[in-house]
C-alpha cells in the first residue's frame, strides 16, 4: 500500500488493494479515468466496430498516457488487446512502464481460428491463460475473474486459480460482474480487493454494490460509462459531462473505464471528465 494514497484517504477506510502507483494522481480526486482496451484487440464499438490498425492503437495509447492516464484495462479475451498492449509496453521506458497500472481477468478465452471468445473457468484454463497473460504483459497489477458467476466464484478450480496468481506474485484479485448475486459474493471474499461493474446513468443497478465495495476497501472498478456508446446517440443523448458527472455523483471511489478507441474521442473524454463545475459555460 503506498503512502500517498493512505494519506489521502478518508480515515474510515482501509484500502484491501495495493497498488505501486496511486490510482488518484489529482489531490483530492477520488474517481481517475482508465482506458479499457476492448476496442483496440475485437471488434466493438457503437457507431464503428472496426478493429483499428497497428499504427493507430500505438498512437492510441501514447496519447493516453500523454494526456495522463495510467489506468489499462485489458483481457484475453479482447481479441489481439494483450498482445497489441504488449507491445506499447515494450516501448516504454523502464520508468514510464513503472507508472502504469494493467488490469487484465482469466476465464474468458479467445479462439483465434473461430474469432470468438468462449468461457472456461476449470483451473488448468485459468492457469494457463494467466501464464500467457504474464508472458505478455510482464506485470499484473490487478487480475479479475472474467464472466463471472456464483458457481464460479464458489468452486475450488476459480479458488485454485486465485491462489496460483497470488503465488505468482499478483498483489490484487477480485472480479469482473455483471449480476448482483455475483457481486454480492465477490465482495464477502477475503482475498478480493478489486471489484469490475458496469455503471452509467441508464444502468443503476450496482449503485449499491458500488458503494459497499468502496465501504470495504476495495478498489472499485466501473465499465460502460456511455453504454457501449448508446448513451451519446441516443435520440435524446447525454453530453459526455453528464454521463461522467453522473457517476462522480456515486458513493464509490476508484476508476472510470473510458471505452474509446479513437484519439479525438479519448481527448474529448478526458476533457469532459476533468471538467469541474465553475469551467462548464
Ligand atoms: N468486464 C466486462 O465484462 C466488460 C464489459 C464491457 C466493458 N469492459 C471494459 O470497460 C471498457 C469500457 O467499456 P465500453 O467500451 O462499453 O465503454 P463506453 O465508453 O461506454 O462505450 C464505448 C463506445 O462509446 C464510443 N465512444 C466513446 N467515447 C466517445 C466519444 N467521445 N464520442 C463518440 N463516441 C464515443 C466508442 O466509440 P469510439 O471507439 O468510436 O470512440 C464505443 O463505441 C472496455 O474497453 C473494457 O475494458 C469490461
Amino acid at each position: 500500500m503506498t503512502e500517498s494514497y493512505v494519506e489521502s484517504a478518508p480515515i474510515h477506510i482501509l484500502p484491501r488493494w495495493s497498488l505501486r502507483n496511486p490510482p488518484f494522481p489529482i489531490t483530492g480526486r477520488r474517481l481517475a479515468l482508465g482506458l479499457g482496451l476492448i476496442g483496440i484487440g475485437k471488434p466493438w464499438g457503437h457507431t464503428d466496430d472496426t478493429v483499428p490498425p497497428e499504427t493507430q492503437v500505438q498512437q492510441l495509447l501514447e496519447s493516453a498516457f500523454t494526456l495522463g492516464i495510467r489506468y489499462f484495462d485489458t483481457a484475453p479475451s479482447y481479441g489481439v488487446s494483450e498482445q497489441r498492449f504488449s507491445g506499447f509496453l515494450a516501448s516504454l521506458p523502464p520508468a514510464q512502464r513503472a507508472s502504469l497500472t494493467v488490469a487484465t481477468k482469466f476465464g474468458e478465452h479467445w479462439d483465434q481460428s473461430r474469432q470468438q471468445s468462449f468461457v472456461d473457468h476449470r483451473y488448468d484454463a485459468l492457469a494457463r491463460s494467466l501464464d500467457e497473460s504474464l508472458e505478455r504483459l510482464g506485470r499484473i497489477d490487478l487480475l479479475q475473474l472474467h464472466k463471472t458467476t456464483p458457481e464460479a466464484l464458489r468452486s475450488r478450480d476459480v479458488e485454485r486459480a486465485m491462489d496460483y496468481a497470488c503465488s505468482l506474485g499478483i498483489p490484487n484479485l477480485g472480479a469482473s460482474v455483471s449480476d448482483l448475486e455475483s457481486a454480492d459474493l465477490a465482495l464477502s471474499i477475503r482475498g478480493f480487493s478489486v471489484l469490475q461493474f458496469p455503471f452509467n446513468p441508464a444502468s443503476v443497478q450496482f449503485r449499491e454494490i458500488a458503494r459497499r465495495a468502496t465501504a470495504s476497501g476495495l478498489l472499485a472498478v466501473s465499465n460502460r460509462p456511455f453504454g457501449m456508446g448508446r448513451l451519446l446517440y441516443a435520440v435524446q443523448p447525454f453530453t459526455r459531462e453528464a454521463a461522467f458527472d453522473f457517476l462522480k455523483g456515486q458513493s464509490f471511489d476508484g476508476i472510470v473505464l473510458t471505452g474509446t478507441k479513437s484519439i479525438e474521442h479519448l481527448r474529448q473524454n478526458w476533457a469532459a471528465f476533468h471538467i469541474v463545475g465553475s469551467e462548464r459555460p
